[in-house]
């Protein structure tokens, strides 16, 4: 299939030009002026004048078909990639989860099994690592083999997903001499852990005692150790749902100072605030995600670190529970309500509405945000996360003068309501290529289940 896109406004991260595009092959092979000549080669032709041409967006942050809490999150493969697509994203990182007791191999099967037949645009995986030891740790260095270039740790969820410093000091090791990213949950899971028990014993059992219980200090000073453990290991390390001012003045010091050290932040947590979480009738449990929305100073502290390059890269953090009958899990103790929230469709649309209307970030950094850094950071780039010639022809055609207005009716993600309901966001998704294939077009998804291909991704390098 060879397609001609004439007329469009080319927009990178570094770019911005008004050129035609071919792709042949699932491949942009010719960018240049006036490609007339090409128009007899081409199966199709679409002309984009008006348009805006960006690179698909990459989530390096999703949770599809999760379990958690003794539930599993309402997106499977096949709704949460076609949320995805319409949403302009055409390639996710998702997070297997290596499981007490078992091997990072059998985490990758099940992993592969739930995006296999689903998947409607390519997907990478990282490994969550529930377990430090001499197997997990010689299995790290046989999924970077695999194309699985990066893992996460948790300092938080004790009992379940936490790791002592030692332990996450030794993946680091492991990870610095395997060419491998560590991503890091950070917030002191132990200090929370006494908080939300001091909270219930007092009879505190509303959604909003999730945000009290967990404080921007158990999140600084978790990143603060995560930061100094890497440091000492000589190893890159990536924080992966910023969301307190505190946790990124830790992550800005570090980077003035030389350490590599990358940090991704989501839009909740620049376009949310704690507000939320006094919604009536248990409203606040939409909020439930861990770490916590703050207070709204926090967001202009995050528009900051985006702007300055202490923050690299937006992702989701997709982990979509409905309300009806999983957030419901608790109702007479937060503790119990599932943590996350969905937002795999927003992002991009979000993100530019950001850019444009709230003149929060230029095109290009809106770009490089959204798709250019995480691609880079996680071993895609240049096959993802830019419009170049030899790049997959992975592409957001995006109506500038249109508005999107978000909610559980216009979103595809199969949960039972939306974090941004009634959000009017300048722009709007036109068309979406995935590998030259249009899958998105006419508000229709075009492609099929399964189309997705699984993405071995390459080692670390600095970006
Ligand atoms: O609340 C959240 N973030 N749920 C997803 C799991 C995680 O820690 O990323
Ligand atoms: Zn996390
Ligand atoms: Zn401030
Ligand atoms: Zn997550």
């Amino acid at each position: 299939m060879k397609t001609l896109i004439r007329n469009g406004h080319i927009v990178t991260a570094t770019d911005d030009y008004h050129a035609d595009l071919f792709i042949d092959r699932g491949i942009i092979v010719y960018i240049g002026q006036d490609l007339q000549f090409l128009v007899p080669a081409a199966d199709e032709v679409i002309d984009a004048s008006g348009l805006l041409l960006l690179p698909g967006g990459v989530d390096v942050h999703t949770h599809l078909d999760m379990p958690f809490g003794g539930t599993t999150s309402s997106d499977d493969f096949f709704t949460g990639t076609r949320a995805a697509a319409f949403g302009g994203t055409t390639t996710i990182i998702d997070f297997a989860i290596q499981q007490r007791g078992h091997s990072v191999e059998e985490a990758l099967d099940t992993w592969w099994a739930k995006a296999e037949g689903k998947a409607n645009i390519d997907y990478g995986f990282h490994m969550i690592l529930s377990e430090v030891n001499g197997e997990t740790l010689a299995g790290m260095g046989r999924l970077v083999d695999q194309g699985i270039t990066s893992f996460k740790l948790f300092t938080a969820y004790p009992g379940v997903f936490m790791s002592s410093d030692g332990e996450i000091f030794q993946a680091l090791q492991k990870a610095g001499e395997i060419g491998a990213l560590v991503a890091m949950h950070a917030e002191n899971g132990s200090v929370i852990d006494v908080l939300v028990q001091q909270a219930l014993a007092h009879g505190h059992t509303e959604p909003k005692y999730h945000a009290i219980t967990r404080p921007p200090e158990a999140e600084a000073e978790a990143t603060h150790r995560v930061i100094a453990l890497a440091k000492m290991a000589h190893s890159p390390v990536y924080i992966v749902h910023l969301s307190a001012k505190e946790a990124l003045d830790e992550v800005t010091v570090a980077r003035d100072k030389g350490q590599a050290v990358f940090a991704e932040t989501c839009p909740q947590y620049l376009f949310l605030d704690d507000s939320r979480y006094e919604e009536p009738d248990f409203g606040g449990a939409k909020y439930v995600m861990s770490p916590p929305l703050r207070s709204p100073d926090h967001a202009t502290h995050l528009w900051r670190g985006l702007a300055g390059d202490d923050l690299q890269v937006v992702a989701t953090d997709h982990c979509p529970f409905c309300m009806q009958d999983q957030k419901i899990l608790g109702i007479n103790n937060f503790a119990k309500i599932p943590n996350g929230a969905p937002g795999i469709e927003t992002r991009v649309s979000l993100l530019y509405d950001a850019a444009i209307r709230l003149n929060r970030l230029s095109l290009n950094r809106f770009v490089e945000i959204m798709a250019t850094m995480p691609a880079k950071l996680f071993g895609m780039f240049p096959q993802k996360g830019t419009i170049a010639v030899g790049s997959d022809a992975d592409l957001v055609l995006f109506d500038p003068q249109a508005t999107t207005t978000w909610g559980v009716n216009t979103a595809h993600m199969q949960v039972d309501y939306n974090p941004f309901e009634g959000y009017n966001a300048q722009g709007k998704v036109h068309m979406v290529f995935s590998r030259g294939e249009k899958i998105i077009a006419n508000g229709q998804y075009l492609g099929r289940a399964g189309r997705g291909k699984f993405l071995k991704r390459k080692t670390f390098a600095a970006p």
